[in-house]
């Protein structure tokens, strides 16, 4: 078996970590039961470029067990947990190529060794395998059945692919099912992105003025938290309906320029680029923290930074870097401006993420089921696949809800009548 990385023997604390999110991961744990006796993706190659996490290592014993031959790679240099990767290959033997702290070039050799894989199905984080499939591997791109994608950036890439009729294959937009970002953009980022921060920073959130870029639904979600910790929030937006709706949950809403000059902690959460930039970092006070969590680490404009500083000192603390303006103010830019939450902290709580990849793995049985009937598109998750989802955690979380009477139903099928 081939792979790469960081170190075999880290495998027993990887396999600990496994084992202790697989506890919060019921959901996928009963998929997981159903698929060993069916097995639906039996004999099929997958290869999967996520975040390389103790929650990944679930999905991919799941798919396994579903009689898929599974191969890793990491969707981010940064967010590999090096035990995990150890023990997927050791205790699980599933081949894994990623390393934290890999370079891009390593990166991309990890990404093509999964497509040497010869995959049938897909699974990304952000579309960068899919991406190469369709750039530098594209002669691979015909063997694929379907393409799961996981995160806002990711959908957002497809759908520009498709709309160009670049898109080669079909591909699920698993992050637009509700029971994926209802639950995980919204509470999984909101508490890992202040999990990851503290951490990385040891701040003190209350009476901190945090400025929260972007009111999506991972905005959201670390607006709430960062509120719920005594945190004075304000929001940044370029969307008027997001920006009533921060103004109507109580936030200061105001654009980067104003926020930029009163904030004690930064944050962007928008999948866009250049959100903090020259003008803002120049008015910014002195030991200002600046932090993304969203996709890529372009949200910060890192070498506008680098040339407004006079010095650099890299690693003041792990994952901090202090950059001292020419004014002599310091700002401390977190873990590169890459997703804090996966490279200072340990990415979604494994409960959570029990939700979203119960989706994927149901999607990808329902992608084998639908072969060569799914057009060359980008399609939702069928809701019957996410009702399941969330009817199983429901149960699992011990909670039951009504049903609705026969009377019911044929009064909501009708026109309505008022009384
Ligand atoms: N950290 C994680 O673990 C994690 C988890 C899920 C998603 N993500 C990523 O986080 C990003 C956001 O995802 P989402 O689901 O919240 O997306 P979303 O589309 O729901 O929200 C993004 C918001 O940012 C706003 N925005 C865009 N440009 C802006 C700007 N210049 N200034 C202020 N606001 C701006 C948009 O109007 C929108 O409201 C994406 O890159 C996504 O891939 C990260």
């Amino acid at each position: 078996m081939k792979y790469d990385v960081a170190d075999l023997s880290l495998s027993s604390e990887g396999k600990k970590r496994i084992l202790w999110a697989d506890n919060d991961m019921p959901v996928l744990a009963s998929i997981r039961k159903r698929f060993a006796k069916s097995k639906p993706l039996r004999g099929k190659n997958v290869s999967a470029c996520l975040h390389i996490t103790a929650e990944t290592a679930n999905i991919a014993r799941t798919l396994k067990a579903g009689g898929a031959n599974v191969a890793l790679c990491a969707s981010n240099p940064l967010s590999t947990q090096d035990d995990v990767a150890a023990s997927l290959v050791k205790d699980f033997k599933i081949p894994v190529f990623a390393i934290c702290g890999e370079n891009r070039s390593t990166y991309y050799k990890h990404i093509n060794a999964t497509i040497d894989h010869k995959p049938v199905i897909t699974f990304d984080d952000g579309a960068d395998l899919v991406n190469e499939l369709h750039t530098r591997r594209k002669k691979e791109a015909h063997r694929i059945i379907a393409s799961m994608e996981e995160t806002t950036t990711g959908v957002i890439r497809l759908r520009v692919m498709a709309n160009k009729g670049k898109l080669k294959f079909p591909v699920i937009a698993v992050n637009d099912a509700a029971s994926k970002r209802l639950f995980d953009n919204r509470y999984g980022t909101g508490q890992s992105t202040v999990d990851g921060i503290i951490r990385a920073t040891d701040l003190l959130m209350a009476g901190k003025k945090v400025i929260v870029a972007g009111y999506g639904w991972c905005g959201r979600g670390f607006a709430m938290r960062a509120r719920g910790m005594g945190a004075i929030v304000v929001v940044t937006e370029v969307d008027s309906i997001k920006a009533i709706e921060a103004a109507m949950d109580g936030f200061e809403v105001m654009p980067m320029a104003q926020a930029a000059k009163v904030g004690d902690l930064f944050v962007t959460l928008t999948g866009n680029k250049n959100v903090i930039r020259s003008e803002h970092f120049r008015v910014m006070k002195d030991r200002a923290v600046v932090a993304n969590s969203g996709h890529f680490n372009v949200e910060i404009d890192i070498p506008a930074l680098k040339k407004l500083s006079k010095k650099m000192r890299r690693g003041v603390r792990n994952y901090v870097d202090e950059y001292v303006l020419r004014n002599n103010r310091r700002i401390y830019l977190l873990a590169e401006g890459r997703l804090i939450n996966l490279a200072a902290a340990e990415g979604h709580p494994a409960s959570v993420m029990d939700m979203s990849f119960a989706t994927q793995a149901l999607e990808a049985e329902y992608v084998i089921k639908k072969r060569g009937k799914l057009a060359v598109a980008v399609h939702d998750v069928p809701i019957e696949i996410e009702r399941q989802v969330c009817r199983l955690k429901l149960k699992s979380m011990s909670i039951a809800i009504d049903k609705l009477t026969a009377e019911q139903l044929e009064y909501l099928a009708s026109s309505g009548e008022g009384t």
